[in-house]
């Protein structure tokens, strides 16, 4: 895709690159402080996820594992259904390790209140979530997220991971995609 096209297909930017980082600094602090002297494991999400585990984990001032599940929400265009396929499951034995779960967005939060129920059953000592967006208008279910980095309208975004069919993950901010694209 040319650079020309992209910005066509783009509205506005909500979340700038800088904004993204400062508050991940912010984040990582606080977590560096919550999970002292505990078994830190960071789980992330892919493949919307991928940015923020980057810059996040690099964040943080202490070394944390990461592990990685990739899920498919099956749905149309830019609904998720909630109904949740493992397409790569952790390699990690989650037995009394403190779970991170890091994520791009929760939207209908379908598809985290489903892996929060599977990873119930896998005797973690604790499970949390950061979610570096959310839609608090989209909310289908309530999910119980600790840590939250930007709370945004109920438009679809892309960009900083979070694609429009594949495309637009490596933008370095966070843009409204325009309605046309979609519908
Ligand atoms: P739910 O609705 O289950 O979201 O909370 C599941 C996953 O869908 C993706 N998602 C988005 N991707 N722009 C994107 O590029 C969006 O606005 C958006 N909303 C949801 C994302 O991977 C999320 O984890
Ligand atoms: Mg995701």
């Amino acid at each position: 895709m040319r650079a020309a096209e992209i910005q066509s297909e783009l509205t506005n930017v909500l979340v700038t690159e800088e904004q993204i980082l400062a508050k991940l600094d912010e984040i990582a602090a606080q977590v560096a402080v919550d999970y002292e002297g505990k078994d830190l494991l960071l789980v992330g999400v892919l493949k919307g996820a991928v940015m923020v585990m980057a810059d996040f984990s690099r964040a943080l001032p202490v070394s944390a594992p990461m592990d990685w599940m990739a899920v498919s929400s099956y749905g149309a265009g830019t609904k998720s259904s909630g109904v949740v396929q493992i397409r790569k499951d952790l390699d990690t034995d989650l037995h009394d390790k403190h779970v991170l779960i890091v994520e791009d967005i929760i939207d209908s939060g379908l598809t985290l209140s489903w892996l929060l129920e599977n990873f119930a059953s896998r005797g973690a000592a604790s499970i949390e979530v950061f979610a570096l967006l959310r839609k608090p208008e989209a909310a289908k279910v309530v999910v119980d997220c600790k840590y939250v980095g930007f709370d945004i309208p109920n438009d679809f975004v892309v960009g900083y991971g979070l694609d429009y069919a594949e495309n637009y993950r490596n933008l370095r901010d966070v843009a409204v995609l325009a309605p046309h694209v979609y519908s």
